[in-house]
């Protein structure tokens, strides 16, 4: 098996740095188009043969030293009691968004062995499928950004409801997130004894907090579900969005790789991290729409920051956007392959 992504994560010497990408599977590929036809994006996450096969696609296409989970943040949401469903062309909607404390005894405490079963079957169809080929990396979200969706009931732009929660009513809030971060814990250890092989931790909206807010309202949470990860012996990933003035806090939470997005160079916010841990991360992903001669020397200039130190893994401060070429994302990968260390 190719197992440079993990050596990175470990900070070990490789070969050629690796490289995936966050929204590796989805709507720029033809084929993941194809299927949407004729399943709804849960159908997919729910039957273990139809999320091997969408985990699968960009492993056979593109170059990738790592396969990640098809599945979402918010599947954990239906058996814990929080009913949502994505509504075409504007994400998910939730039912009954949590707004008074009294919502908090709603989310139910479920085991993820039996509640989400179906995802543990698509890890070890995975595993088989994947032997010869790349590690698989299960995924969950952060209790801030999974409070964010149940609070708001969907996408937000400011965060106003949760933060005015958070702010209002912190007992409920703290609750809240416990409730999140117990569930985690356990299912993202379940998806390692399933057979994943290292964990992505999604806290995608974390950069919406003030410093001091982050450390009282997210950080302890977050911590929890790494420090329940820590005798597993698997790499985590910690990753969010606008989270340049968090990065050593979210460091302090956990994470053996810390995900950056593009708004400082590589270079800069692995100093503000510390070169303790592995990076991931930092090419924006709009840059994927730009020629190739726009986007490969954006890529060098992330490689040469990064400068072939032990623990950088490529990919881009974000999820693929649905419009890329799928040319682009397999020239990129290439391109970073061909980067001599
Ligand atoms: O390839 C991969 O990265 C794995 C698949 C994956 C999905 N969701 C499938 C998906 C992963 C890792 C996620 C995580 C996820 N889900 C996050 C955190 C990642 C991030 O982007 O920060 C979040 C915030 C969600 C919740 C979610 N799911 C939203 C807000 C949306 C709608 C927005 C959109 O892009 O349309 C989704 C839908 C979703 N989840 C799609 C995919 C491929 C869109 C494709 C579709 O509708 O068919």
């Amino acid at each position: 098996m190719n197992d440079r992504f993990l050596r990175a994560c470990r900070r070990e010497s490789v070969d050629r740095v690796p490289v995936w990408f966050m929204r590796q599977a989805g709507r720029y590929m033809s084929d993941y188009r194809a299927l949407r036809q004729r399943y709804s994006l849960l159908e997919i996450c729910r039957q273990p043969e139809l999320a091997v096969a969408v985990t699968l696609q960009p492993v056979d296409v593109i170059e990738v030293d790592a396969a990640i989970l098809f599945s979402d943040l918010l599947l954990p949401f239906t058996p814990m009691g929080l009913d949502f469903d994505f509504v075409k062309g504007e994400g998910p909607a939730i039912s009954h968004p949590i707004r008074h404390p009294a919502d908090v005894d709603r989310v139910r405490q479920v085991e993820p062995r039996d509640a989400l079963a179906h995802v543990l079957t698509t890890i070890r169809l995975l595993r088989r499928e994947l032997s010869t080929k790349v590690p698989l990396i299960g995924f969950g979200g952060a209790p801030f950004t999974l409070a964010s969706y149940a609070i708001e009931g969907g996408p937000s732009t400011t965060y106003a409801k949760t933060k005015a929660f958070m702010y209002e009513q912190p007992a409920a809030w703290h609750a809240l997130c416990d409730r999140f971060a117990s569930f985690m814990a356990d299912y993202l250890r379940a998806q390692v004894e399933a057979g994943a092989q290292a964990i992505q931790v999604f806290d995608s909206w974390v950069g919406q907090l003030a410093r001091a807010d982050y450390r009282e309202y997210a950080l302890p949470h977050t911590r929890r579900i790494f420090e329940a990860l820590a005798d597993t012996g698997v790499p985590t990933i910690h990753f969010g969005v606008n989270t340049t003035v968090l990065l050593a806090d979210m460091k302090e939470a956990g994470g053996d790789v810390i995900g950056v997005d593009w708004r400082l160079p590589i270079d800069e916010a692995w100093d503000l991290i510390g070169h303790d841990r592995a990076i991931q991360g930092n090419l924006d992903p709009t840059r994927l729409l730009a020629p190739t001669d726009r986007l490969l020397p954006a890529a060098d200039d992330v490689l040469r920051r990064a400068g072939g130190r032990p623990g950088h893994i490529f990919n881009l401060g974000h999820g693929i956007l649905p419009n890329t070429p799928l040319e682009h994302v397999q020239r990129l990968a290439r391109h970073v392959h061909e980067f001599g260390l």
